[in-house]
């Protein structure tokens, strides 16, 4: 009877040992559902998706479309030349999928937010994610990000918000697509081939 009662209290134990150790790893790499439902009233109420969602044409005008959620702009839409040179106040021109933008800058491509590894930000950490935000570079030492990103205003949010924001990137389907790299204002012919 002793031995149950011990064999009762060490397996007991180590159940407790256990599940300490199952929350605390599963609460470094997955996120409370309070911060993804948080980041995900931010990037809607913030609009992240105006831009980096393609819009299509629906029964009521254009529209976001939803199967491709913040994954950027269409590996498959090849955009011709630009019209870069608007004459009088005109500075650019956009795609009808609002994802990609011609200016004085060249031609940027709105990029895939969606967790895949190759194309996406499936390799970025939070860090990464947040010196992206308050630098304006990429990964805050990388190439500066084009208009119209508007990470000046951006920048601004807390490491709580853009921490949030990073957890609900991360909890949507991952879409593989591509984006094409933006093409400098001397070579705007478009990213046809
Ligand atoms: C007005 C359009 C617009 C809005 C709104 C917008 N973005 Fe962007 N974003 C862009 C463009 C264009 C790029 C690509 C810039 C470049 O290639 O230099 C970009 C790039 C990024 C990048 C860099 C990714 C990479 O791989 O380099 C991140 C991260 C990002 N946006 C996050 C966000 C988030 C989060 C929101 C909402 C809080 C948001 N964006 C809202 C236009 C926008």
């Amino acid at each position: 009877m002793r031995h149950v009662g011990r064999l009762a209290v060490a397996l007991s134990v180590s159940f407790v040992i256990l599940a300490v150790g199952f929350s605390l790893s599963n609460g470094q790499d997955k996120p409370s559902k309070k911060l993804v439902n948080r980041g995900e009233y931010l990037v809607k109420s913030v609009g992240c998706g105006d831009c980096h969602t393609p819009w299509k044409m629906g029964p009521k005008g254009p529209e976001q479309d939803m199967s491709r959620l913040l994954s950027g702009h269409p590996q498959d839409m090849v955009m011709p030349a630009s019209p870069i040179s608007a004459p009088g106040p005109w500075m650019g021109s956009f795609a009808s999928s609002f994802t990609a933008w011609s200016g004085p800058w060249g031609v940027s491509f709105t990029r895939n937010l969606t967790p895949d590894k190759e194309t996406g930000l499936g390799d970025w950490t939070e860090q990464n994610f947040i010196a992206t935000i308050r630098t304006g570079k990429r990964m805050g030492k990388g190439r500066d990000l084009l208009p119209p990103m508007p990470w000046p205003a951006f920048k601004n949010m807390t490491d709580e918000d853009l921490k949030a924001i990073f957890a609900y990137l991360r909890s949507i389907p991952t879409i593989k697509n591509n984006v094409p790299e933006p093409i400098p204002p001397a070579g705007q012919a478009g990213n046809a081939k």
